[in-house]
């Protein structure tokens, strides 16, 4: 990893204990104080609510400058990457740290469609849940539920048969999630078929007539698949590596990805936002009450789809995605108002002092929801893709993770303001 120390390290002054600080910097130029010493030899801990300031790992996999807008994947811009690559290429460049030879593709790929069958007694699985079930609570239990299959799963060894296995089966998973959830049969997977358009096949095809995957469909979801398929120390993805620190196996890991993306904080605002947009139209798509609602703090309304905690100038993927969409909808015939209603709230937002002063602009989450629900993908099925796209990039992090020596447990520290120690006094005794 190419990290290295600069010369001028920080002091740090507290009381009259002097500390000398190691200041490393990576290698595009952000810099980082090592403070892991810092309660040993002083006694005292830092506070970062929300972790907005608290680096937790060097990585080299994904870099973002949320000032200017550059989002890279092992150095590739992710504009580069949406246009001419696909989400397979993607996946391994993320897990494998180079782009595959055209070798070393063909057995990637060969391996991932060799590996999409689920253990048929987990099919029962699905019948237990309720037809209302949500596809991320399935998804979640589905892969946890994995660990039985592979009991291996904890041996080194193992690690990358079980990254492939892990990728090849959740499009699997989220397919037949879809399918309960519509009171459909199960559509095995086609070796023939590419991963997205397989995806697409699984989830659109019924026994009873022939199905062609829609080109526009497949190149719609590579596109969307790829974009999402890592955002560095994200909420998911620093569950990823807080579960994993704890050695536990590789499925009950990235279930726990899957749940934290499921919040509408992070993956879940895809599915909010047109919840949102719906919500506006219904109310005659007068877009600038909601604007004015989203300002009020009384109100507690947040604008889904606006704002990240590292963009502050702009989402490269939403601008990606706004491009993506109206081009999918045209290609679809598709004339979604809701469309209209999210490209008039965006244009209202930037000009608005609220929303330029707070540096809120549209995220990754806008414009995919749209596109989604052009391509015929129910609301509830928004997060089950985003965690599609985004598990190559959980298991990058994952793999580095465990192939970085003396990584300790993750184990936040507290400033604890309950009662101070008291006595006990018992209403009866015993
Ligand atoms: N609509 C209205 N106001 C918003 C807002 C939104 N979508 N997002 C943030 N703000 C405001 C906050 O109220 C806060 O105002 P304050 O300074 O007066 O208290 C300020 O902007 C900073 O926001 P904060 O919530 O502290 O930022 P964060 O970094 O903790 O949170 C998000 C980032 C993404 C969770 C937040 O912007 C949000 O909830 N967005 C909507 C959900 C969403 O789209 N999530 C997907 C992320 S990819």
């Amino acid at each position: 990893m190419e990290t290295k120390i600069l010369d001028k390290s920080a002091k740090l002054l507290i009381g009259d204990k002097e500390l000398d600080l190691l200041s490393t910097t990576g290698t595009e130029g952000e810099t980082s104080i090592d403070i892991t010493k810092l309660r040993d030899k002083t006694g005292v801990i830092t506070m970062d609510s929300g972790y907005g300031n608290t680096g937790s790992c060097f990585s080299a996999i994904t870099f973002i400058d949320g000032e200017k807008g550059i989002l890279l994947y092992r150095g590739y811009p992710i504009e580069v990457l949406a246009e001419n690559s696909n989400f397979v290429e993607v996946s391994y460049l993320l897990i494998y740290g180079h782009l595959p030879s055209k070798k070393e593709l063909e057995k990637f790929q060969y391996d991932l469609t060799h590996h999409t069958l689920i253990h048929e007694d987990m099919k029962k699985f699905f019948e237990g849940f309720p037809p209302s079930a949500h596809p991320m609570g399935i998804l979640s239990a589905m892969v946890s539920s994995l660990s039985a299959y592979y009991p291996d799963a904890y041996n080194p060894e193992n690690y990358d048969l079980n990254i492939i296995r892990l990728l090849a089966k959740l499009k699997t998973i989220a397919a037949f999630s879809y399918k309960k959830s519509v009171g459909q049969p199960f559509i095995y997977p086609r070796n023939d078929l590419r991963f997205s358009a397989d995806m697409i096949h699984m989830m659109f095809a019924v026994p009873s007539e022939e199905y062609e995957v829609p080109k526009v469909l497949e190149d719609a979801l590579d596109l969307l698949l790829i974009l999402h398929a890592d955002h560095e120390q994200n909420c998911s993805t620093s569950t990823v590596r807080m579960v994993g620190s704890s050695n536990a196996n590789l499925f009950a890991t990235i279930s726990a990805g899957i749940c934290a993306l499921w919040g509408p904080l992070h993956g879940g605002a895809n599915q909010e936002v047109i919840e949102m947009l719906e919500h506006i139209k219904k109310d005659g798509g007068n877009y600038k009450k909601y604007i004015n609602f989203a300002k009020d703090k009384e109100s507690n309304f947040k604008l889904m789809g606006f704002g990240h905690r590292v963009y502050k100038n702009f989402d490269p993927r939403a601008q990606i995605l706004k491009g993506s969409a109206d081009k999918v909808l045209n290609l679809l015939g598709i004339n979604d108002p809701l469309l209209e209603i999210a490209k008039n709230l965006e244009e209202a937002a930037l000009k608005d002092p609220y929303f330029i002063e707070k540096k809120l602009y549209p995220n990754v989450d806008f414009y995919s929801g749209i596109i989604y629900r052009a391509m015929g993908i129910p609301t509830n099925m928004f997060t089950v893709m985003f965690a599609l796209g985004r598990l190559p990039g959980w298991l990058a992090q994952w793999k580095e993770m465990k192939e970085t020596p003396g990584i300790r447990i993750s184990r936040p520290r507290q400033i604890y303001t309950g009662a101070a120690k008291r006595e006990y006094t018992p209403i009866n005794k015993r």
